[in-house]
C-alpha cells in the first residue's frame, strides 16, 4: 500500500582499501595460521588501510552511494556515520563526509555503537527523516580498525578489517520498509570491549592520555550474542507478524563464520539465507553490513525491484545488539 512520508533506501555504496592481509601474511609477525584462523573465524583476508583515515573511506563511500543517483547533495537533510574509530573527536567524520559531498544542508553527526553502530544508525535515521523537511538521509558506517587493533595479540588481531559502506534513505510516498526494530544495551558487560580509552589527565590528576588499543573477551561477547540475537531476531518477527519462512534473507554481522553457523541452526533457518563476505573483509565493525547490503544490491540479491522480506542485525561494544526487518520493494 502506497503511504505519505515512508522511508526507503533508494542507493548503496561501499569502499574498502586496496591493500589485502592474507592469514599467511599475518604469521610473518604473530604466532598464528591460516587453519587456526579459518577454522575458528571463516576470514582469509582482510583489507588494511595503507593510511587513509576512516574519513576518507567514508567519503569515498558517501560518492559510491550517491554515484549513479540524480540525488542533488543539497537535498540530503542528514548525515550520520557510525563508527568507533573517528579521526579525531572533533571535527567528526560526518562533518568531513557533509563537507566533501558538498550537502550544505545536512546536520551531521557521529554514532558510536561499535559493530552494531550501522543498524543502530539506521534507526535514528529513519525516525528523524520522517520529520525533516528535506527527503534524504545518508547513513554510512566506516571503520579503520588497524588504527585500534593491537598488532601483537594474536587473538583479535586476526579478525579485524577496514572499510565503509553506506545507504541514502529517501522519504517519499510509498511502501513502507521499516517494519520492526529491537534495539539493546547490556553496558553491564562493557569491559568485554574496550577500545580508545582515555583516563582523566589535566593539571590537577596525573594520568596516562593515550588512546588506548582494542581488547576484546571474544569468548564472553560469542555467549553472549549466539544467545541474544535469536531472541532479537524472533522479536522482529513478532513485532511485524511475519513466520520465519517468510523472510528471505538474514544479514548477519559478519564477526565469526562460526556465529552465523549457529544462528541459522537455533533459528532453524538454512544457512543460504545468511549471505556473508567476512572471508574476504574479517569484521569491520560497523562497516560490515553496509558492504554486504551494497554487494547484494550490486549482484542484484537484494534491492533489485522485487518484494523481499530481510533482517539486518548486529552486535559488538558496549555491549549492543540490534535488529530491523525491512521490507524491499
Ligand atoms: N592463532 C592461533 N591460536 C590462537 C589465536 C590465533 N590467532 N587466537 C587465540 N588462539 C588460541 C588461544 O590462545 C587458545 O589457546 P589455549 O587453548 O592453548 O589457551 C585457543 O586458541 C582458543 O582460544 P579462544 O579465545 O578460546 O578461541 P575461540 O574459539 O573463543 O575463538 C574468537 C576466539 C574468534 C575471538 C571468538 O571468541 C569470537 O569470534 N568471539 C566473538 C567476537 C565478536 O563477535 N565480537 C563482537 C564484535 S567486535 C566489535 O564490536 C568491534
Amino acid at each position: 500500500m502506497i503511504k505519505p512520508n515512508t522511508i526507503s533506501i533508494k542507493a548503496t555504496g561501499s569502499y574498502v582499501p586496496d591493500h589485502c592481509v592474507s592469514n599467511d601474511d599475518l604469521t610473518q609477525w604473530l604466532d598464528t595460521s591460516h587453519d587456526w584462523i579459518n577454522k575458528r573465524t571463516g576470514i582469509h583476508n582482510r583489507r588494511l588501510s595503507m593510511g587513509e583515515n576512516t574519513s576518507e573511506l567514508c567519503i569515498k563511500a558517501g560518492q559510491n552511494v550517491l554515484k549513479g543517483t540524480s540525488v542533488d547533495p543539497e537535498d540530503i537533510g542528514l548525515i550520520i556515520v557510525a563508527t568507533m574509530t573517528p579521526d579525531s573527536q572533533s571535527p567528526s567524520v560526518a562533518s568531513q563526509v557533509q563537507a566533501h559531498l558538498k550537502a550544505a544542508n545536512a546536520m551531521s553527526f557521529d554514532l558510536n555503537a561499535a559493530c552494531s553502530g550501522f543498524v543502530y544508525g539506521l534507526a535514528v535515521a529513519e525516525k528523524m527523516l520522517r520529520h525533516m523537511t528535506l527527503p534524504y538521509a545518508l547513513v554510512i558506517g566506516g571503520e579503520v580498525m588497524s588504527k585500534v587493533v593491537d598488532w601483537s595479540d594474536r587473538s583479535t588481531a586476526v579478525l579485524f578489517g577496514d572499510g565503509a559502506g553506506g545507504v541514502l534513505l529517501e522519504k517519499a510516498d510509498a511502501k513502507e520498509q521499516f517494519i520492526s526494530e529491537d534495539l539493546h544495551t547490556n553496558g553491564d558487560k562493557g569491559h568485554a570491549l574496550v577500545s580508545g580509552e582515555k583516563s582523566v589527565s589535566n593539571p590537577l590528576v596525573k594520568g596516562e592520555n593515550n588512546l588506548g588499543q582494542l581488547s576484546m573477551d571474544g569468548r564472553e561477547i560469542f555467549n553472549f550474542v549466539t544467545k541474544a540475537i535469536p531472541v532479537s531476531i524472533q522479536t522482529v518477527l513478532d513485532s511485524a507478524g511475519r513466520q520465519m519462512e517468510e523472510v528471505d534473507f538474514i544479514l548477519l554481522h559478519q564477526a565469526n563464520a562460526r556465529i552465523i553457523e549457529i544462528m541459522a541452526k537455533k533459528l532453524n533457518c538454512p544457512l543460504d539465507k545468511f549471505p556473508t563476505n567476512i572471508e574476504h573483509y574479517g569484521n569491520t565493525s560497523a562497516a560490515s553490513l553496509p558492504i554486504l547490503i551494497d554487494e547484494l544490491a550490486k549482484e542484484k540479491t537484494i534491492l533489485n525491484g522485487n518484494k523481499q522480506t530481510i533482517i539486518l542485525s548486529a552486535f559488538g561494544g558496549g555491549l549492543t545488539w540490534g535488529t530491523l526487518l525491512l521490507e524491499l520493494n
